[in-house]
Parts: structure tokens; sequence; C-alpha cells
């Protein structure tokens, strides 16, 4: 029972994550990123990923939680060969606080926020301070990439199961207090032999809609907030993967969708 590995291998899909990155920066830019900060990274996989892709990609990865950044070190970047190492930095900072001074003074072609870690900062004002330290970290063309979620189950008290390799993954979201818009969400996990682990991960945030999310990168100074969002598989019904820039969206029971703002 590792929560980081049932967590890696339970919610994360960095391969689709950085495809749809790279494909993006390429489409909006014409010529590919090659640097990447991964805010709110955990086990900074997301980080080891782009790396793995070419041998000039570059990345940071800064969270200010040092236990998960070990973690990230001892089982993700310990992967990656002695040439990708010296390409990957972590950071132990809070993102709050990460100007290009604590990054040597680089600046990035790309800043990632997912798994709406985001959505951590409560409050309209720190929001907009940490869009706009991360515009201050972006090159003159980089962009910023986040992901949201929402739909009319995202504001239920619910639990839902997912069978996973060997365990379930519980997504609880306990409380959801609709004057504020904050909930209490929790991870919990249970091995296939009945072994709990209960309240493996811990989420207190606010609720944002992507109208709130989308005026506060504008207002920070970005200059564009796109949405992008998930196609249909006409056979199954479910969501087919892929991501396009969007104006109308359905009125799903729950969605995920990116946000990609340019500097
Ligand atoms: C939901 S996890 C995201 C893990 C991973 N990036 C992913 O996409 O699944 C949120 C992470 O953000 C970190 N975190 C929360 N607030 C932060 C802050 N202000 N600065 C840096 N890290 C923060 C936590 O320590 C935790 O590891």
């Amino acid at each position: 029972m590792d929560k980081h590995y049932l967590y890696q291998n339970a919610v994360q899909c960095v391969e689709a994550e950085i495809d749809f990155v790279e494909s993006t920066f390429e489409q909006l830019k014409g010529r590919p990123a090659r640097s990447l900060r991964e805010d709110f990274c955990g086990t900074a996989q997301t980080a080891c990923e782009w790396i793995g892709r070419h041998p000039d990609n570059w990345a940071w990865a800064v969270d200010f939680d040092p236990l998960v950044l070990q973690w990230g070190n001892d089982h993700n970047l310990s992967m990656l060969e002695n040439h990708q190492k010296n390409r990957i930095q972590l950071l132990n900072e809070d993102v709050l606080k990460v100007g290009t001074t604590k990054m040597g003074g680089q600046s990035m072609d790309a800043i990632l926020a997912m798994n709406f870690s985001y959505f951590i900062f409560m409050e309209r004002a720190l929001m907009i301070n940490y869009f706009q330290s991360v515009l201050t970290s972006l090159k003159n063309d980089g962009v910023f990439f986040l992901d949201a979620f929402g739909g009319y189950e995202a504001a239920k008290e619910i639990k839902e199961e997912r069978e996973c390799d060997g365990y379930t993954y519980i997504w609880e979201q306990a409380s959801f207090n609709p004057i504020n818009s904050q909930m209490q969400c929790y991870i919990h996990f249970v091995t296939d032999e009945g072994i709990k682990m209960d309240q493996a991960f811990d989420y207190y945030w606010r609720l944002w809609t992507l109208p709130e999310i989308t005026e506060m990168l504008l207002t920070a100074g970005f200059s564009t907030a796109e949405v992008y969002w998930e196609g249909t598989d006409e056979a199954t019904g479910e969501g087919d993967g892929i991501y396009t820039q969007s104006k109308i969206g359905t009125a799903d029971a729950s969605w995920v969708c990116y946000i990609v703002a340019e500097k």
C-alpha cells in the first residue's frame, strides 16, 4: 500500500496530458515547446514524461511538500537515464513564490497546473496573484495549461468507485457549501484483499466555474484564455479523449476540460 503509487496509477495519465500540451503548443506557436514547469507537481510524473519525449526538453517541477518530492525523486526521477536527470529540477517551493529568480533566471515555454490543484486558492485576488506570477515566469510566447472539472454532479455529495489493478479507487465529494462553493474531497483506496486506506488524499478547495477562471486569467494579463472541450465517442456516448477549442460545451453530469492561456 503505497498511496503515491496507487494515485499515479488510478488518477494520472501523463502521456495523454503531454500529448495535449505538445500538440496544442505547436499548433498555437508554430514551434515545439522545449521548457516546461509543472506546478503542484506532486511526484513529478508529468515532468518526467516531458523529459522522456525529446533530448532537448527540460523541466522544473514545483511542490511545497518535501515528502511527495522525495517520493518522486526516488520512484520517478530514478527511472530516468543520467543524461535525462540533468534536464529536470525539483523545486520545494510554494507556487505563489516561484518567480524566474528561483528558476535561475529561466523563463518557460509552458507552465502546467493540472488535476485542479489551483482550486486550492479560494479567493479571487489570490488566484489572480498566482496567475500573474505564472505570466511573469513564461517566455513572451509562452502558454499556461490548466484543467478544470464541473457539471451538475460536481457539486453533489457523492462517492464514486473505480476498479483498478488490484485495488479500488474511491473518489468522495464529502461536503459542498453552495454559499462559497467550497468543497471537501477525499481519495480512498481499498485493496482486493480488503485493506483500506481511508482519506489517503484530502482536498479542500473551491469549485470554480469556467467563466470565472477564464476571466481571472484575462484579468491577470493573459492575452487569451480558451476552453478545450472533449469530443464524444458516438458509439459509447462517452468522452473520446480529443479536446478542441470550443465556445459551446455540453451540459454533462460531470466533465473535465483543459484551459489554455497565451501570454
Ligand atoms: C492534486 S495534487 C496534484 C498532483 C499531480 N500534479 C497531478 O496532476 O495529479 C496537488 C499537489 O499540490 C501541492 N500543493 C498544494 N498547494 C501548493 C502550493 N501553494 N505550492 C506548491 N505546491 C502545492 C500538494 O503538495 C500536492 O502535491
